[in-house]
């Protein structure tokens, strides 16, 4: 039941209508207890600053940002964190009671935390990852991992220009590699991140060879339409351990969570199984 003193935070994308966020945050407010509503906004493609410039003042928590917004999400603040700085995007906004928007990113935390609950023991700093595509997600992965100290993020994609161009951001780290030289990149990594969008329903399989990465690399997919994508079939094939999408969904909302209701999400509310059901109609 909405009253007057119902919290109000949100996400913001176009579109909007398939994301999973509201039934995340909805499922964790009732399970807290917490009189709040978790609602989704679509703002007009070339509107998301004013959109933002409406919300401010503390009316509203905060608000999820996803694409296309999630760079421009960077102008519309007053103040941005160092590991959305990094990433070059945004997909956290949080409302001061004074007028000031707050960015942040927790995609990378999301990421993270997906590794740490399905790939158990997994250290970020002990070696190598290679990194597939250049976008923004590319960009918040490689972050995440250069600040978690690992000793080398390498950086593959199709079109190179966009591998240095976030390569340079990221620091002597980070090495750029075209997709025909992804053998090369894989070898003697820790960790395979695909974060091209190549994964998603009806678009097929990114052609990496992944038995180029040793057996003990883990692998990742961020897409989670399908779950499991056929990335993720061919290295379950090849006996790797592998961590899915839906768990860093998951991951980049509990700091949000924080950011917006001031408390820990409830443990004992099952959203993955909430997600689960979902996908599967
Ligand atoms: N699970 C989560 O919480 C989460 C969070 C963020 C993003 N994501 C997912 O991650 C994916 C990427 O997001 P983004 O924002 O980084 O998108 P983006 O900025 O559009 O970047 C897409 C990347 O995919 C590459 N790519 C696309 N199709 C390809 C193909 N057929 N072969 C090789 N490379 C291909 C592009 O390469 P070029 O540069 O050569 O075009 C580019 O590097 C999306 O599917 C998104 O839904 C998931």
């Amino acid at each position: 039941m909405i009253t007057g003193a119902t919290l109000v935070a949100g996400v913001a994308g176009a579109p909007v209508r398939h994301s999973l966020s509201p039934m995340i945050h909805n499922a964790w407010l009732a399970g807290a207890g917490i009189d709040g509503v978790y609602v989704p906004f679509s703002p007009p493609a070339d509107g998301f600053v004013r959109f933002v410039k409406g919300l401010r003042g503390g009316a509203v928590r905060g608000i999820n940002v996803t694409l296309p917004f999630k760079e421009e999400a960077l102008m519309a603040a007053d103040d941005i964190s160092p590991r959305a700085e990094l990433a070059g995007a945004a997909n956290l906004l949080v409302f001061s009671p004074t007028g000031m928007v707050l960015a942040d990113n927790t995609d990378g935390l999301g990421l993270l935390h997906a590794f740490a609950v399905q790939a158990p023991g997994f250290d970020p700093a002990a070696g190598p990852v290679a990194i597939l595509g250049a976008g923004g997600a590319a960009r918040g992965a490689a972050a995440a991992f250069a600040q978690s100290g690992c000793p080398q993020v390498r950086i593959v994609n199709r079109t190179i220009q966009r591998a240095e161009e976030v390569a340079g951001t990221i620091g002597p780290v980070a090495a750029p590699y075209p997709l025909d030289r992804a053998a090369e990149a894989l070898a003697g990594v820790n960790a395979v991140i695909n974060s091209t969008s190549a994964g998603l329903s009806g678009q097929g399989d990114l052609a990496v060879p992944l038995e180029a990465s040793p057996d003990a690399a883990v692998v990742m997919d961020m897409v989670y339409k399908p779950l499991k994508t056929a990335f993720l079939a061919r290295a379950e094939a090849l006996g790797r351990r592998t961590v899915d999408g839906l768990e860093m969904l998951i991951g980049q909302a509990i700091p949000s969570f924080e950011a917006f209701y001031g408390r820990s999400p409830p443990p004992d509310v099952d959203v993955r199984a909430l997600c689960l059901e979902a996908l599967a109609q």
